[in-house]
């Protein structure tokens, strides 16, 4: 009984995303803590060497120190995932997610004794190869070495999510920064029925810029980080794109967005371009509306089909689309049931619709409940997980608090505690 009680006490939750790592102990109650998932390598200098500051890699908060430098960002920033998988020979992107794992799990350490190692439950893409989960452990298996880690699981993310909801039939639809999941769920993630999406929030962030280019904002185009607030700022997800567009140029100061960047002089006006903002959420769920083909043919790049491993991750099927394609993968005596409960989380479902404009915009569950019964599916339920960036974070902490201390990992199952205490 008091290894449960232990275990409850120091819970720790670690989801790696492609933008940003979120992490921390159950003590956080809702929200976990996060930083960018990416990491530096900065060139050997006899300056840092002098002041004692030699590191193979920097990750978390230093890194904006270094990127001023002049260096050559591009070979020394490194992002280690791409739709949610690092290759096996990747050692740069492997190394900054072992840095990220160490540094998070210090950064918690209680002070004091009593404190054995936490109960670490990580969570991995629905489509991730068997070596990430072998890698992984072993990164865990060094922290105990150090104390810091008592017993490790791991976990799929779209799994983490329906268990934060409390939900064993289900279909968890997972969108973050690089890669958006489909995973019809019966208890377990039905395997077979994972449909993944070469697309996410940077999908978002690239039609953003092209229409800062078009405004006249070209140079602020260049930095993502603005970049990425303008749309988180601005962005507008339509109801139906042609409505809120035409909308949009009849009413041009109701939709007009201006967005001041904190801490500078610099201002943001989308003036008569305001309309496109209804593009922005608008590409999240269907790149393939006309609309965007002028964008293509000027050069934004158009999502692709890509194969990692044995993955096919497509680029432009569009959200409803692959909410079916993936159910329809499933016994038909289970869709009913998979359809009267869709859930959605990950940032990338992050849009709300300010008042004034609530008849031509809307939020992720109203469009794809919109869609899908366009699509002449009826009877469909569809839930925004509550701040959905955190969802899987929130669920790896439940998962960890519920699974039982005495019931140890296998391999044939994929669940269950690895203990590391020898
Ligand atoms: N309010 C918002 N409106 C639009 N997009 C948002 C909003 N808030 C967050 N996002 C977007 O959500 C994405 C980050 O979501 P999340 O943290 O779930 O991704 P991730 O876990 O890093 O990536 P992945 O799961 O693809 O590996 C970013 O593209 C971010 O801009
Ligand atoms: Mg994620």
């Amino acid at each position: 009984m008091f290894e449960e009680d232990y275990k409850r006490r120091f819970v720790f939750g670690c989801d790696f995303g492609t933008s940003d790592y979120k992490y921390g102990p159950i003590s956080l109650g809702e929200r976990p803590r996060s930083v960018e998932n990416r990491g530096y390598f900065p060139e050997r200098s006899v300056v840092a060497e002098i002041l004692g500051g030699v590191r193979e890699v920097v990750v978390g908060n230093e890194v904006a120190q270094f990127l001023g430098s002049g260096q050559d960002l591009s070979a020394r920033l490194v992002y280690p995932m791409r739709d949610g998988i690092i290759g096996a020979g990747d050692e740069r992107s492997w190394r900054v997610v072992r840095e990220l794992l160490s540094k998070s799990l210090t950064e918690f350490k209680p002070g004091g004794l009593g404190f054995k190692g936490f109960y670490v439950v990580a969570s991995l893409s629905a489509v991730a190869p068997l070596y990430m989960y072998e890698k992984f452990f072993s990164f865990l298996d060094e922290k105990a070495e150090e104390g810091l880690v008592r017993s490790s699981t791991l976990i799929p993310q779209p799994l983490a999510v329906a268990i934060a909801h409390k939900q064993t039939s289900c279909v968890v639809v997972e969108s973050g920064h690089g890669n958006t999941q489909v995973a019809p769920i019966s208890r377990a993630p039905i395997r077979g029925a994972v449909v993944a999406l070469n697309r996410g929030g940077s999908e978002a962030n690239m039609i953003t810029a092209e229409i800062m280019k078009d405004t006249g904002y070209g140079d602020l185009a260049k930095e993502e980080k603005v970049v990425r607030s303008v749309k988180e700022r601005l962005g507008l997800l339509p109801l139906d794109l042609d409505r809120a567009v035409s909308f949009g140029r009849s009413n041009r100061e109701a939709v007009r967005g201006v967005y001041q960047v904190e801490g500078t002089r610099i201002r943001i006006d989308l003036g008569d371009h305001s309309w496109s903002r209804f593009l922005i959420g608008e590409i999240v769920f269907n790149p393939g509306h006309e609309v965007f083909q002028s964008y293509y043919k000027r050069g934004m790049p158009r999502p692709s089909d890509v194969r990692v491993g044995d993955t096919v991750f497509y680029g432009m099927m569009d959200m409803a689309e692959t909410v079916i394609s993936s159910v329809e993968k499933c016994p038909v005596e289970l869709q009913p049931l998979l359809y009267s409960q869709i859930i959605l989380s990950g940032g990338n479902f992050n849009w709300s619709a300010p008042s004034h404009l609530k008849s031509v915009a809307c939020d992720s569950q109203t469009k794809l409940l919109h869609m899908m019964r366009e699509k002449g599916i009826e009877n469909v339920k569809v839930v925004l997980s509550p701040e959905p960036q955190f969802a899987v974070w929130r669920g790896c902490i439940v998962y960890g608090y519920a699974l039982p201390e005495g019931y140890e990992w296998s391999w044939e199952r994929m669940e269950g505690w690895l203990h590391h205490w020898r």
